[in-house]
């Protein structure tokens, strides 16, 4: 699936806040190794450098158009193209961070006690990923995909969320874990624009279905989408439109 960093970062503000707030709960006063998964065009990456300006800090992401934006970017970074799916850490990490990618792999239930096993004893693996598939901005696309020629090939694609419910996370983590601070945040963003609410979900939800069809399905998809989220997501009186989005986020300390 092709990332556009243009796109992903036109709402940079709002997308940056739950970061900070993952990054603001993180206990390591001093970290040797940082490593940032899925760390698109390094914006949160580069933050990590400077929280911890004596570790070696790298950001891993498998898209090289968002790596060319990381590097364009500078900082004390190193950056690695990768399948974070499959990411073992040569030595054990003080802090293994990933903001918004984890929910783009499935099979939770191995790879989240794989990912903290790459974490020294006392080691900090922090995630945040969007719990939101069940808000109309989600639920919307897929009702489009269902509705029109394409449904064989973007019905299942819609259906697709490999996200669970908290309590999956604290049963899975915390027998593996020394402490697990694990919390859910609705936030409000507020967006600029034309229907903005499908500019948000062009840089993220929307782009594996686009890329999956062709012209003309791809514009008649897009519309029915469009149309169906105008007539949820309002401006309201000042023009701007609420976009409420939940969010799931862990801090696991390794055992
Ligand atoms: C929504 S962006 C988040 C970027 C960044 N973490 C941030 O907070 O701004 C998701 C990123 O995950 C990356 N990604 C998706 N699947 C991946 C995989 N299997 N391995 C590595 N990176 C992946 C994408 O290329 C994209 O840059």
């Amino acid at each position: 699936m092709a990332w556009d960093p243009t796109l992903y970062s036109a709402f940079a503000q709002p997308r940056l806040r739950p970061a900070l707030d993952l990054m603001a709960r993180i206990e390591a006063p001093e970290a040797a190794r940082v490593v940032d998964l899925g760390c698109g065009t390094g914006n949160v990456t580069r933050i990590l450098a400077e929280r911890w300006p004596r570790a070696q800090v790298t950001g891993m992401d498998s898209s090289p158009e968002m790596l060319e934006a990381a590097r364009e970017g500078g900082g004390r970074v190193t950056y690695t193209l990768g399948d974070m799916g499959g990411f073992t850490a040569p030595e054990k990490l003080d802090v293994l961070f990933s903001n918004a990618a984890l929910h783009w792999l499935g099979d939770h239930a191995a790879l989240f006690p794989r990912l903290l096993a790459q974490v020294k004893p006392g080691g900090v693996l922090a995630v945040q990923m969007p719990h939101n598939h069940y808000a109309a901005s989600h639920a919307i696309m897929a009702e489009a995909a269902e509705a029109g020629p394409w449904r064989d090939v973007l019905a299942p694609l819609a259906a697709r969320f490999p996200v669970s419910d908290p309590s999956f996370y604290y049963d899975l983590l915390a027998p593996l874990s020394q402490s697990l601070d694990i919390w859910e945040t609705e936030y409000l963003h507020v967006l600029d624009g034309d229907n903005p609410v499908v500019a948000w979900t062009r840089g993220t939800a929307l782009r594996p279905l686009l890329d999956a069809v062709a012209e003309p399905w791809r514009s008649a998809f897009l519309l029915e989408y469009s149309r169906r989220i105008a007539n949820v997501y309002r401006p309201r009186a000042d023009g701007r439109t609420l976009l409420p989005f939940r969010r799931l986020f862990m801090v696991v300390r390794a055992n």
